[in-house]
């Protein structure tokens, strides 16, 4: 065969792990079991990847314009974020350390949700762009390459629609897929009558439908009911938005049937989700995206909103959410749910970590769920996730030869390079300028 050239050659990989995988995710009993080739390199060509292989085949096969030499490490696809509220103002972390130690703090200190809503509607454009840009920064040196981001802390039209334009004007390597989250939680202005506002998020879809590709709904005891929750999901998606759902997070919402009912992409928390809506999911092709993060970050506390906000949740935490999900047969991913409440951490590598110890997932299963399985929940499972001919070159090399060690060693970043579309965006754990 005649010798290619390849933009880009990555050799002397250590442990090359692909998450190769169908488009829609990886379920059942093959979660657990990982492709990897020991002494493996790979080729890239127009931002894709153009091959995958031994060292021996690539090199006789390529010829290339740069070579990167992996140092013996560690090299997977870069890992997708698939829920994250990214443009907002502000930081809760006075209120968070009163809710674990138990004090009474004033009551400033517990508005929640609704004081990240007061200090967003306030921000000025430009503050919340640089905020983000740097929260951006710091997600692709922690090794994430695709990013879903949702509104949700303006609660009226002008914020919410001005937080869409802010997300689609963020010029950053990372691809971020935008959601409107009009319905989070009631603001504190219509807490007396919610379905009022129901209509006024339904009166915000056709503008918010042409700068977002998925609407969020929140089926939850602090958010929505089913029935208000339908109401806006079927008026979105007969905008041509795709639906996501937060399900189930506080209480038992039903949030997994009318996940289901309405054929979402994903349902997620889903702390309260029973078997029989799990099952509904699993049959309707409903992603369970699941936030370890939260469950470290909050524990006992719920999210909550309003004065006396610090109920404890009815029972927490819950290790065996992702079990269920899994046995269910969902399609199952992580995220970092990064929000200035229940979860500010920006780092998919602490959410896998996490995920290890609070969830009892083993390492294969944490991979497919940041890499592949995230991908499909975002319905991008065909062009990335896994590092398979013909998908985009996001890919990550890391400080470690083994993709367990990854897992295993908390508390600091691994990555050593990021490459998204082949473009190398990150070099020594730092996000290039
Ligand atoms: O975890 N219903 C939503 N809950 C948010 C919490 C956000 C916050 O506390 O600011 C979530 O997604
Ligand atoms: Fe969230």
């Amino acid at each position: 065969m005649a010798r290619q050239t390849a933009d880009l050659v990555i050799e002397n990989i250590g442990e090359l792990v692909t998450c190769a995988g169908p488009a829609d995710g990886i379920c059942g009993d093959a979660i657990r079991t990982l492709e990897t080739f020991t002494g493996g390199a790979l080729a890239v060509t127009g931002g894709v990847i153009a091959a995958v292989g031994t060292g021996e085949e690539i090199s006789n096969g390529f010829d290339a314009r740069e070579r990167v030499d992996a140092g013996g490490n560690l090299v997977t696809p870069g890992l997708v974020d698939p829920h994250s509220h990214l443009v907002y103002a502000g930081s809760r972390h006075d209120e968070w350390e009163f809710k674990v130690t138990g004090r009474e703090g004033g009551a400033d200190l517990q508005g929640g949700i609704h004081r990240s809503v007061g200090w967003t509607r306030a921000a000025a454009d430009d503050d919340m762009r640089a905020q983000a840009l740097a929260d951006l920064d710091e997600m692709a040196a922690h090794g994430t390459t695709t990013l879903e981001a949702k509104t949700g802390y303006g609660l009226e039209r002008e914020t919410e629609l001005r937080l869409l334009r802010l997300t689609a004007s963020l010029e950053h390597p990372i691809e971020i897929i935008p959601t409107f989250l009009g319905a989070h939680v009631p603001p504190r202005e219509f807490l007396d009558d919610t379905d009022a506002y129901v209509d006024l998020v339904i009166d915000m879809l056709p503008a918010a439908a042409e700068l977002a590709e998925y609407c969020d709904v929140c089926c939850d005891p602090i958010g929505f009911s089913r029935d208000q929750c339908r109401r806006i999901g079927e008026q979105a998606k007969a905008l041509g938005l795709g639906i996501r759902v937060h399900s189930d997070q506080t209480g038992d919402a039903e949030g997994g049937f009318l996940s289901a009912e309405l054929g979402a992409a994903s349902a997620d928390h889903a702390d309260y989700t029973t078997e029989a809506g799990f099952q509904a999911m699993a049959a309707a092709g409903t992603a369970a995206i699941l936030f370890p993060g939260v469950t470290y970050h909050m524990m006992e506390m719920v999210p909550a909103f309003t004065e006396g906000g610090l109920a404890p949740a009815e029972k927490p935490f819950m290790p065996e959410v992702a079990r269920r999900a899994l046995d269910a047969g969902c399609v199952v991913a992580l995220s970092t749910d990064y929000n200035p409440g229940s979860c500010p951490t920006l780092s998919m590598q602490a959410t896998m970590q996490t995920a290890a110890r609070l969830f009892r997932l083993g390492y294969a299963e944490i991979w497919h769920m940041s890499t592949l399985n995230a991908a499909a929940s975002l319905g991008r499972g065909h062009d990335r996730g896994s590092l398979e001919p013909g998908k985009r070159a996001d890919i990550v090399i890391w400080r470690v030869p083994e993709h367990g060690m990854v897992i295993h060693r908390f508390g600091t970043n691994l990555v050593d390079t990021v490459f998204i579309g082949g473009e190398k965006v990150v070099a020594e754990g730092r996000a290039l300028a």
